[in-house]
């Protein structure tokens, strides 16, 4: 690992995250309150297992293939008996929702994903088309009242004791927004002023396994490329908690990228709708899959193994990545003979 080149940026992050860490009260569920984390507990099945689905970028009222994606989720979700899915954000296109009373809620979301296999919750975490509407909206209560499976938040937790999920809200760490917001105009309404924001995050954990979910890139060989800011702001904090994955939206498509910089594995899932947009830049990072097309990401848990697949809008299948927690213990010294011998 090529540790050296971001001791720059350890002195920052360690006194970010000592923020953070004194900043993180924890709120026993369900009041998206502004400024302080919420905490959601979301138990695993009996036997210690998780299963669960990631989509992003789709609310287009079924078109574009979302309503392709959606019957797949729903056969995919069956056959895994998910418990929850993520959302990787830009919910709703092209400018979020006017207002609780917006009907695209229903036409994006309610009437589309509607398998039996999908009634479960959903975690969602906001991408910046969902700021260019009512923000707020998003995260209300009364949106729970027409559809009780929608729960958006800013940033939070998931916890689910094998695994702890944190949920970034990443469009606040993008200064162009705030500097070049062109003819768009974002809702910052509990988010502004940005450094407290962002100083706000994160926590400590103890779960076997950490993923961060946000809607940006980190690394990126598609339409987005890298998000610098969140490299320079998210990433060592993420480094410092031993977060395992980063799961993000934004590119319209699935990637898998290890990166050149840190063990963090990352995965977009951004195929929920319009795709195809025919970008692939090489990085220097090592690009394990890319897919330019629709489809969506199943993850499954338990303690020990944690296994990714991409599925294309026929539900097939295309890529699988396993990451046992064991091989992760052996890694630094006697690898397989420690396994063993357990
Ligand atoms: C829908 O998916 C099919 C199969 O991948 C693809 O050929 C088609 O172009 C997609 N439609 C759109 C609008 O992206």
């Amino acid at each position: 690992m090529a540790q050296g080149s971001r001791s720059a940026a350890v002195p920052a992050a360690a006194s970010f995250f000592a923020l953070l860490a004194v900043a993180a009260p924890l709120l026993l569920c369900c009041a998206p309150a502004a400024a302080e984390l919420a905490r959601l507990e979301h138990p695993p099945k009996d036997g210690g297992s998780l299963s669960l689905l990631v989509v992003g970028d789709w609310g287009r009222k079924g078109t574009f293939n979302q309503s392709r994606v959606a019957h797949q989720m729903g056969r995919v979700g069956e056959q895994l008996s998910i418990d929850f899915v993520i959302s990787t954000g830009d919910n709703f296109y092209e400018n979020g929702l006017t207002g609780t009373d917006d009907e695209a809620f229903e036409q994006s979301f309610t009437d589309i994903y509607t398998a039996k296999s999908l009634q479960k919750p959903w975690y969602l975490v906001l991408g910046n088309h969902d700021y260019r509407g009512d923000a707020l909206a998003q995260l209300s209560p009364v949106l729970r009242k027409i559809d009780s499976r929608f729960i958006c938040i800013k940033s939070f937790v998931v916890n689910a004791e094998i695994v702890e999920f944190f949920f970034v809200d990443t469009t606040p760490f993008q200064l162009k927004y705030w500097t070049h917001p062109k003819d768009d105009h974002y809702d910052w309404r509990g988010v502004a002023p940005r450094e407290n924001y962002i100083n706000n995050l994160l926590k400590t954990s103890t779960a076997a396994w950490k993923v961060a979910v946000g809607h940006h890139t980190m690394r990126s060989v598609s339409d987005h490329g890298d998000t610098k800011e969140l490299l320079q702001l998210l990433l060592p904090v993420l480094q410092a908690n031993g977060v395992d994955f980063y799961i993000n939206g934004h590119d319209h498509c699935l990637e898998h990228i290890s990166s050149r910089d840190s063990p963090i594995q990352y995965f977009t899932s951004g195929g929920g709708s319009k795709a195809w947009r025919g970008v692939q830049n090489p990085t220097e990072d090592d690009l394990k899959f890319f897919y330019d097309g629709q489809g969506f990401m199943s993850l499954q848990l338990d303690r020990s193994q944690a296994k990714f697949t991409f599925y294309d809008v026929d539900g097939k299948a295309l890529y699988s990545y396993t990451r046992s927690s064991l091989m992760e213990t052996g890694h630094h010294l006697q690898a397989s003979g420690y396994v063993n011998e357990e």
